[in-house]
């Protein structure tokens, strides 16, 4: 088997709750812009956009920074932007894993030239070994060792998406 178990759906969906409230009590008021990174956050939104316990936006974005490869190419290109305004809003993006840092750098100083009121980050995965460029997360899920992983929305060559549970990838495989 080309997978290792690193994360069960129970501990998964465990810490989404603690986030969620830590959100909950963050946000107390003002219009809440939750900004979903597709592909490999859908899982983590749905569940964390739940989690929280008081009005919240969603709406979604598409970037490609990595190909099929395992390694960021450290290009980023927006492949599908957002339908809304961000203006005055507390946007707070929602990503599956931060690794080079390089799409998050880009995605959040991109955002803040649209007058948002705040913007932060919630990401379900850190890689914080791997980080080239400087990112400040205000919300992790957990921070993991530099091994590739999957499932949960995280793929590799877009396989392994709808695992319940976040593997590691054999490297060899
Ligand atoms: P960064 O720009 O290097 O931080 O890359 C972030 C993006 O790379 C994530 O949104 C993922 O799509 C992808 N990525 C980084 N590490 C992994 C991994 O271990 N598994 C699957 N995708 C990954
Ligand atoms: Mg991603």
């Amino acid at each position: 088997m080309p997978l290792r178990p690193l994360l069960s759906e129970d501990r998964i969906q465990a810490r989404i709750g603690e986030i969620g409230a830590q959100i909950t009590a963050d946000y107390a008021e003002g219009t809440l812009y939750l900004v979903c990174i597709l592909k490999g956050a859908c899982f983590f939104l749905a569940d964390l956009a739940r989690a929280i316990k008081r009005d919240a936006f969603i709406d979604f974005m598409a970037i490609s920074s990595y190909g099929t490869e395992r390694t960021s190419s450290g290009e980023v290109k927006i492949t599908k932007d957002l339908d809304i305004s961000l203006q005055d809003a507390d946007v707070l993006i929602v990503e599956d894993i931060i690794d080079s840092g390089v799409t998050l750098h880009y995605l959040t100083n991109l955002l803040k030239t649209r007058k948002p009121k705040s913007v932060r980050i919630a990401t379900l995965l850190d890689k914080p070994e791997r980080r080239l460029r400087p990112v400040d997360v205000a919300y992790v899920g957990f921070q993991i060792p530099d091994e590739f992983v999957v499932g949960y929305g995280l793929d590799f060559a877009e396989k392994y998406r709808n695992l319940r549970d976040v593997c590691i990838l054999d490297p060899d495989y």
